[in-house]
C-alpha cells in the first residue's frame, strides 16, 4: 500500500488538465475533444464488472439527454484499448446498448494519476467511479467521487448539470434538491439600493438574503 504518498486532486474552479490518449474512437487530445462545449470525464474501475456495465450502459442509454444538453461524454478506465472493444462489443451483443462515446485506454495510470481518479485506499490498481463535469471554458465545474462497490445515479448527474447550465444562464444559484422547473435562489443584495428593489419585489423571501424566484 503505498501510504501517505501525494497524490494530485484538481479541484473545483482548476482548468481541466490537459492529456492526450488512445480511445474507442481514435488518439484524443483533451483540450481539442472538450473545446466550447460542456463535457463529463467519467471513471470507471473496470471493463466486464457488473456495476460498470450497468453504468456505462447508463450513460449510453441517456446519449440523446446529453446531445440535447450540449453535452460531450467520455469514459476512462485502467483497462487496455483491445479490453474495451471487446467489452463494447460484448455489451452490444448482449444487451443491444452501444457505447458511442469514447472510452479512455489510461493503462499507464497517467490520466487516473492526473484526475485524482486512482486512490491507493480503494484500490491501487483501479480508478474510482469519478465524474467530472467541464464547461465550455474548460474548467472544471463540480465533481463526484465514488467507491468501487456502489454505482452512481444517474438522475443526480443530469439534475447537476441542468443545475450548472441553469445556474450559468440566469446568474443565479440552486437550493437543496432543486429540480428544474422549481424556483431558484436570487444572489444576495451587495446594496442597500439592491436590498430595497428587493423588498418590493415579488420574490418569495425568508428575509433579504434568503430570496427565491421563478426562471419563466
Ligand atoms: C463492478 O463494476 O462491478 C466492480 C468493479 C470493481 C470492483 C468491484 C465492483
Amino acid at each position: 500500500m503505498m501510504e501517505n504518498q501525494v497524490l494530485t486532486m484538481p479541484r473545483i474552479g482548476d482548468m481541466a488538465p490537459d492529456f492526450e490518449a488512445m480511445t474507442t474512437t481514435g488518439k484524443i487530445k483533451f483540450s481539442d475533444y472538450i473545446k466550447d462545449s460542456w463535457t463529463i470525464l467519467f471513471s470507471h474501475p473496470a471493463d466486464f464488472t457488473p456495476v460498470c456495465t450497468t453504468e456505462m450502459s447508463g450513460f449510453a442509454l441517456d446519449q440523446k439527454f446529453f446531445d440535447d444538453h450540449g453535452t460531450k461524454l467520455i469514459g476512462l478506465s485502467i483497462d487496455s484499448i483491445h479490453a474495451h472493444i471487446a467489452w463494447v462489443n460484448n455489451v452490444k451483443k448482449n444487451t443491444g446498448v452501444l457505447f458511442e462515446f469514447p472510452i479512455i485506454a489510461d493503462i499507464d495510470m497517467s490520466v487516473s494519476k492526473l484526475y485524482g481518479m486512482l486512490q491507493p485506499g480503494e484500490s491501487e490498481t483501479a480508478a474510482v467511479r469519478a465524474v467530472f463535469f467541464i464547461d465550455p471554458a474548460g474548467k472544471i465545474r463540480l465533481i463526484m467521487y465514488y467507491p468501487l462497490n456502489v454505482g452512481r445515479n444517474m438522475e443526480e448527474i443530469k439534475r447537476a448539470l441542468i443545475a450548472l447550465q441553469t445556474a450559468d444562464q440566469y446568474k443565479v444559484a440552486m437550493p437543496l434538491n432543486w429540480k428544474p422547473g422549481e424556483k431558484v435562489i436570487v444572489p444576495p443584495p451587495k446594496t442597500v439600493e439592491e436590498m430595497k428593489e428587493r423588498e418590493a419585489s415579488d420574490y418569495e423571501m425568508v428575509d433579504f438574503y434568503l430570496a427565491k424566484k421563478d426562471l419563466a
